[in-house]
């Protein structure tokens, strides 16, 4: 089985291809729009994922050694994510299945993101540490579904390093050679800025650490306070990592999203896992970032458990959360 899946939530326009059988990813191809200032602008983005998503449609075929024709099903990231990037996905996926006649597999983003890190680690039931721009959630597998233990309660991780990086001018860019920022800004400092920790019950909330890093900027070192803003951040998110672990008593962790390149919040991660005799494996950022590979996975996983809908029924949902959706194989 050989299934193309299209993602398009947000800032990147991917197209992957997965089979059945190894290596599993044929092809992983992706583009990401970057607003020239300040954040991003949906209709924007949409407009870049519309210009490149054909091409990279033939370039993942392509790579992938496959015709349409061979495909045994289209799958897209139907949300959640931003309105007009959402629907240019479902657009070119609803065309795609139905000019090639192949069923079309609406695929949850959140899930899609666990799911390939599954896949790659060969865990069985991981713990999940979701952390990119917009998201940032802990889950853990349950029946037919998802656990969501802890989430933010405002912002997410990779919004607060941006902000905070665009806010007191030190990007754009906000990753350099795969390091954010703020992490190789905070090189040199001895000992990090003290700031608030707000972990609430399961829950995080990112929005006061930012305001008192912006405020800390103004009068202290200022690689002290960038060592404050990411360690405050990532021992916040490691600590519900923590508490999912011992709650659902799983042995697995996976981290997974854009946040999850960073070597510092990895090695974390795997500290903490170790204390708690757990185990946890990096995934290559290209799987653990927005992509299409595994919209493309997560929808072969849906056609072997025969979901599909037709191309009138392509739907987007905007908000769409991880624990409302059914997941067959769990
Ligand atoms: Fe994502």
């Amino acid at each position: 089985m050989i299934v193309l899946g299209i993602e398009s939530t947000a800032h990147t326009i991917g197209v992957g291809i997965a089979a059945d059988e190894e290596p599993y990813i044929l092809a992983n191809v992706m583009k990401t729009y970057v607003p020239k200032e300040g954040g991003i602008h949906p209709r924007e983005a949409a407009r870049h994922h519309a210009e490149w998503g054909p091409r990279l449609v033939k370039e993942a075929l392509g790579r992938a050694g496959v015709r349409p024709e061979d495909l045994d099903g289209v799958a897209y990231s139907a949300g959640p994510g931003l309105g007009p990037c959402l629907r240019t996905g479902a657009v070119m996926a609803r065309a795609l299945a139905a000019f090639y006649g192949k069923p079309l597999v609406p695929v949850n983003h959140s899930l899609a993101h666990i799911e390939i890190a599954r896949l790659w680690t060969g865990f069985e039931r991981p713990v999940a540490i979701y952390v990119s721009g917009g998201s940032t959630m802990i889950s853990a597998p349950a029946v037919r579904r998802y656990r969501v233990y802890g989430e933010t309660l405002d912002i997410g991780l990779g919004n607060l390093l941006d902000t905070f990086a665009r806010e007191v001018g030190i990007g754009p860019p906000f990753v350099k050679g795969g390091v954010h920022v703020v992490e190789l800004c905070s090189e040199g400092a001895e000992e990090p800025a003290d700031l608030p920790y707000a972990v609430q019950g399961v829950d995080l909330s990112f929005s006061g650490l930012l305001t008192a890093a912006l405020k800390a900027w103004k009068r202290e070192d200022r690689r002290k306070v960038c060592y404050g803003l990411w360690e405050t951040a990532y021992d916040m998110v490691v600590e519900v990592g923590e508490r999912a672990l011992a709650h659902s008593g799983l042995r697995e962790v996976v981290l997974v999203g854009g946040v999850a390149g960073s070597r510092r919040l990895q090695r974390k991660v795997e500290l903490m896992a170790g204390e708690r005799g757990s185990s946890f494996k990096p995934i290559p950022y290209d799987l653990a970032r927005d992509n299409g590979a595994m919209i493309a996975w997560t929808g072969l996983l849906y056609l072997k458990h025969g979901v599909s809908v037709r191309p009138e029924e392509a739907f987007v949902r905007q908000r769409w959360r991880l624990d409302e959706v059914e997941v067959p194989w769990l």
